[in-house]
């Protein structure tokens, strides 16, 4: 039963609500002379009730718990600050009535819960979402999200991931933006925007956490919490412009990382959290640790025990502490033997208070689901369906045979990924069920109608090892006029901790494809993964690949559509797809080395002839059997219609410091087709103090043509957007020769060249 509806417990909430606020401001009002209070309304409210309380009730705040069982005595005390991972509404009213109306300063707890992608409605995993490349559909997203995770009385969410990285092998490369800082940092603020709406307070939002502070995606070998290795320069330049434009976006809360950076842990790293987050950027809001991450700072043999740990966390400014216990047994004890300040201690409890009160929890600390729209509504699911049909990347059409014909006789609709509702939702979906799901099996039956549908699975799920299904599924491929074929990965194999050293197709998918082919039919494959999967060899054997990520509850109804031409795909990759995983790290941004390897380098070990002479093939920068290039570049994807780019113009050549330039392109769709096309911006900075990527993506527009039409799209970029981190460790863009590119993908013509000087 919701709270607001007893009579007796309003009643004494409301009284225990004025008696509080009176004694807060009474206490405000006759403030010690010695605390100087500040005019800012919340800060007051903050100051004032700091002061009113004891250590313990301080330390309690620090503290993140799990679950809603046990933590009554806690929260009465006014000892617990958090709750993770209760998304039971009245279980999460109940507690918030004890923190409210039973400890002795009221302070409400912030229940929280990983809303990754969605809450109930699962949108595609966020590196399908980056696929889209639209900011504002993302927002609307995670709006959505919001109000989702609201009705369940859950206050804060731990998304965005923006660790930019650059290995699929990483698990968690499903839960990122992909692989590029530009356009990490622009999805990860939209994503921002939409958890948190205009106000903190606003009855639809919900705080967002930035994470994982910081360069997590660059663990070394891609698998998940080791090791990061990383320049402070290329940290600066690569993996913290996404934290920055989200402190931008005021995000309300980060989170620190699991992993160690150039020997030093996230959870206690004052570099990251205290100088470069606090001093530099002036950080104003509240660093959680992630799960256990201060106490591991012992296993990760930097802090000698618990003590320690929490000792190093705390100088390091990580206010509240995930799951693990070194805050509260340990703050004490370090306070009293002058290890730590008291300053220190107010500082954390100070910017959490500061959050409660943005939230306005003091003010609405109960949920009322009755004040929410029913999750999985006609809205909420409307914005799945379209997030998920633009993260589809079309990555060959060759013989052009999609768009389908709605006439076509019949289709054979085969392989493990066809109808597994619970697994194209992806990974991190706690509060997503796949009852909700709409397979691809089922709508592409509801747009043909039964008769004209072969369903085979072939293999029962990614892994199967054995061929018991080849069988009918290759006489359901037999009797129809074209194959789907739905490969992949299940949800599973991506997420946290959950690496692979080979990002082949699991199982025996390879056979199912070569037995398939034999029949000669057309194959349309449709790939589901959490990270890019290297299949070139299989490739061969399709005649058109769909790209589709994990798209959630709405895969179905999507990846119709687009099989079927009721909108032409418009996803691009938001990281380079390998052709082989020897090739990782392999990214547009890359450095050019002092032998770049040219587009004539071998690839093909097979035919250098025995004893070559050493030098005869050359020395570049390329792997004898690989080449250079990757199977697809970044920003990569095809269209029903065609594009062309032309008047490709900067509007100077010359700039000085300070000034803007201004980059156009006109577009045309020359297609039959209506759809997006993404336009992108490249820069390359020929020359510099340290060495800079052969192009860098500076901007890009989405923008949706008729057949025909065209449009003049324009960028402006001010001088200060092409810096980079300099020897001394200062942000700066130095004068010089510069070229760009405007195209649809990242292999652009790099020709259009300018230069800035000084003055
Ligand atoms: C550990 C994960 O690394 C983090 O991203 C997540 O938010 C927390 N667990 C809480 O579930």
């Amino acid at each position: 039963m919701y709270l607001n509806q007893n009579h007796s417990s309003k009643f004494t909430r409301a009284l225990a609500f004025s008696m509080s606020f009176i004694l807060i401001n009474l206490l405000f009002m006759s403030c010690t002379s010695n605390q100087t209070m500040s005019s800012d309304p919340i800060e007051s409210r903050v100051d004032s009730l700091l002061s009113l309380m004891t250590l313990d009730e301080k330390i309690g705040q620090m503290l993140q718990k799990n679950g809603a069982d046990g933590h009554d005595d806690k929260i009465r005390e006014g000892q617990i600050g958090s709750i993770l991972n209760t998304v039971d509404v009245e279980a999460i009213n109940r507690l918030q009535k004890i923190a409210v109306e039973e400890s002795r300063l009221g302070i409400p707890i912030i229940f929280a819960r990983d809303v990754i992608h969605g809450f109930n409605t699962i949108l595609p995993i966020p590196l399908g979402q980056a696929a889209t490349w639209n900011p504002e559909l993302i927002q609307s997203g995670t709006g959505m999200s919001a109000i989702e995770a609201r009705s369940s009385g859950i206050r804060w969410t731990f998304a965005p991931m923006i660790d930019v990285t650059r290995d699929p092998r990483w698990g968690r490369i499903a839960e990122s933006f992909g692989e590029d800082p530009f356009l990490t940092s622009t999805l990860g603020a939209a994503a921002v925007k939409g958890y948190q709406g205009n106000s903190l307070d606003d009855k639809n939002s919900i705080a967002a956490c930035a994470k994982h502070f910081a360069a997590y995606g660059a663990a070394e070998a891609g698998r998940d919490y080791h090791t990061v290795a990383v320049p402070e320069n290329d940290l600066r330049d690569i993996y913290l412009p996404s934290f920055k434009a989200a402190v931008g976006a005021d995000v309300a809360t980060l989170m620190t990382a699991f992993n160690e950076i150039n020997g030093i842990p996230a959870s206690g790293n004052e570099l990251l959290t205290k100088q470069i987050l606090r001093n530099e950027w002036d950080y104003k809001g509240m660093v959680v640790s992630d799960w256990s991450s201060i106490q591991q700072l012992v296993v990760h043999g930097y802090a000698e025990d618990n003590r320690d740990a929490a000792l190093k966390a705390i100088n390091a400014r990580v206010d509240m502490e995930m799951a693990s216990t070194c805050y509260e047994e340990n703050i004490k004890d370090l306070l009293e033997k002058g290890e730590i300040s008291l300053e220190l201690i107010d500082e954390s409890v100070r910017n959490i208070l500061r959050l409660k009160f943005k939230m306005g929890l003091f003010e609405n600390p109960y949920t009322n689901p009755n004040d929410y729209p029913k999750v999985l509504n006609e809205e909420h699911l409307k914005v799945a369906k379209q997030a998920a049909a633009e993260s589809l990347v079309l990555l060959k059409n060759d013989k052009q045979v999609l768009p389908l014909s709605k006439d076509i006789s019949s289709v054979a609709v085969i392989g493990p990924l066809a109808d597994q509702a619970h697994d194209q939702l992806g990974t991190w979906t706690f509060d997503g069920n796949k009852e909700n799901s709409i397979t691809p099996l089922q709508s592409i039956r509801t747009f043909l109608g039964d008769a004209k549908v072969n369903f085979a699975p072939g293999l029962e799920i990614s892994r199967t090892m054995n061929r018991k299904g080849f069988e009918e599924a290759i006489k359901a491929a037999k009797k129809s006029e074209v194959i789907v074929l739905f490969l992949g990965e299940e949800s599973i194999l991506s997420g946290e901790s959950h690496c692979r050293a080979d990002i082949t197709l699991p199982g025996i998918q390879t056979k199912l494809i070569e037995a398939l082919a034999e029949t000669g039919k057309p194959i349309i494959a449709v790939v589901m993964a959490g990270r890019p999967l290297t299949f070139e060899p299989e490739s061969k054997y399709f005649d058109a690949l769909i790209y589709a990520w994990h798209p959630g509850t709405m895969a179905g109804p999507a990846i119709s559509d687009i099989l079927f031409g009721v909108e032409s795909p418009s996803g691009k990759l938001p990281v380079t797809f390998p052709r082989t995983v020897g090739q990782i790290p392999v990214y547009y941004s890359q450095k050019n080395s002092g032998k770049p390897a040219a587009d004539n380098t071998w690839e093909r070990m097979d035919d250098i002839p025995h004893e070559a002479f050493q030098l005869s093939i050359g020395n570049t920068n390329h792997y004898l059997d690989y080449g250079f290039k990757p199977w697809f570049p970044f920003g990569y994807g095809l269209s029903y219609s065609t594009f062309e780019y032309s008047g490709i113009a900067i509007d100077a050549n010359t700039f000085s410091l300070g000034d803007s330039l201004t980059f156009s392109a006109t577009i045309k769709n020359t297609g039959e087709f209506a759809g997006k096309e993404v336009v992108q911006l490249y820069i390359r900075d020929l020359v510099g103090s340290r060495t800079r990527p052969v192009k860098e993506l500076k901007g890009f527009q989405k923008i949706f043509l008729k057949p025909g039409d065209s449009r003049k799209v324009s960028f402006k970029i001010h001088t200060n957007q092409l810096g980079f981190h300099n020897q001394e460790m200062k942000y700066v863009t130095e004068p010089g020769a510069f070229k760009a590119g405007i195209g649809g993908n990242s292999e652009v013509d790099m020709s259009l060249g300018f230069s800035i000087t000084k003055d």
